[in-house]
């Protein structure tokens, strides 16, 4: 059996596959589908200092590769999640990442600093990036300094690991990247969902009430994937890749682009039995293959130019078919 496990930063997790934040409730609504033992960890939905009842409806609208979603990080905020739902979480036997949001930075670091002392909590996951408040603006996600300055306050308020969700809605993410490194960060998640719009010609109705909303789904993979490569080879820290992924292939895919875990995200949604699925594939893909771990994949992108006869690239292809 190939060994699975890998070192995010300071947690080690017992495989790469992570829920990703939004898409998987907020603790384990889904352990009927895939027993969180299975799992290298949770992401819970982004968790605010106050309720937040989200945006107008309607707020999810398919399209032909995706999905476009105006939430507004509806959550019943942090007093209700600390009472209801990390004492559920006490007992799970995987990482648990709490995904914080704040309207400052200050209230970024108030969230961490109180979740700071609770024991379910593993690791907290900063959504720098969420597209569907602000009227899409991303205060916190577009520059250096707007990143680096939640990242700095979050980490003055807690000793817990920290993973700060960038936005792909940037130009110079690996420099936005290196500002959150340089702030503290533990590792990287690259990326949110993309900004995006769908429209009915015939009525003129937007998609989702909000008119712009974020992508996510098939359609985004090569973007987020180019997104997490990005970050990857621009900082020492690790890189938990998300956008598009469905398949054990595709989490292979980020672990190769530079990535040391990968989270799951919108495919969940048609079929929560995913992750547990997903995860079993990887370890039969990497048997296959002759990959004695998952570890040994992880930024082993070639540069580009085609690879000679016999190449690992080229034996892994063919072992995969
Ligand atoms: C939302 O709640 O609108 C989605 C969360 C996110 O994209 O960060």
């Amino acid at each position: 059996m190939p060994d699975l496990k890998v070192k995010l930063g300071p947690l080690e997790l017992r495989n790469p596959v992570l829920s990703a934040s939004g898409t998987y409730g907020h603790g384990l609504e889904m352990c009927h589908f895939t027993p969180p033992e299975r799992l290298g960890g949770l992401v819970s939905k982004t968790v605010t200092p106050r309720p937040r009842p989200g945006n107008a409806a309607p707020r999810i609208c398919e399209t032909e590769a995706g999905l476009i979603n105006s939430i507004g990080l509806e959550n019943r905020g942090l007093d209700a999640y600390v009472a209801d739902t990390l004492p559920t979480m006490a007992g799970a036997d995987t990482v648990v990442f709490t995904n914080i949001g704040g309207e400052s930075p200050e209230e970024f670091a108030d969230v961490a600093a109180r979740l700071d002392a609770e024991e379910a909590v593993d690791a907290l996951e900063i959504n720098l990036s969420c597209p569907n408040v602000d009227g899409g603006r991303l205060p916190f996600a577009t520059s250096p300094e707007s990143a680096a300055r939640v990242v700095a306050l979050v980490r003055a308020a807690t000793e817990k690991p920290i993973f700060a969700k960038l936005s792909p809605n940037v130009a110079g993410l690996g420099d936005i990247a290196r500002a959150v490194e340089e702030a503290g960060a533990d590792g990287v998640t690259a990326v949110n969902t993309l900004l995006a719009l769908s429209v009915d010609w015939r009525t003129g109705q937007p998609g989702v009430a909000t008119v712009q909303g974020g992508y996510s789904g098939p359609a985004i993979k090569p973007v987020a994937l180019r997104c997490a490569w990005e970050c990857a080879r621009s900082v020492s820290i690790p890189v938990i890749g998300c956008g598009g992924v469905a398949t054990a292939d595709d989490v292979l895919e980020y672990l190769v682009a530079g990535c040391t875990a990968v989270q799951l995200g919108t495919a969940c949604f048609a079929d929560p039995a995913l992750p547990g699925r997903v995860v079993a594939d990887l370890d039969r893909k990497l048997a296959e293959a002759g990959v004695a771990t998952a570890a040994e994949l992880i930024g082993t992108i070639a540069d580009g130019r085609p690879a000679a006869g016999g190449s690992r690239d080229a034996h892994l292809q063919e072992a995969a078919r």
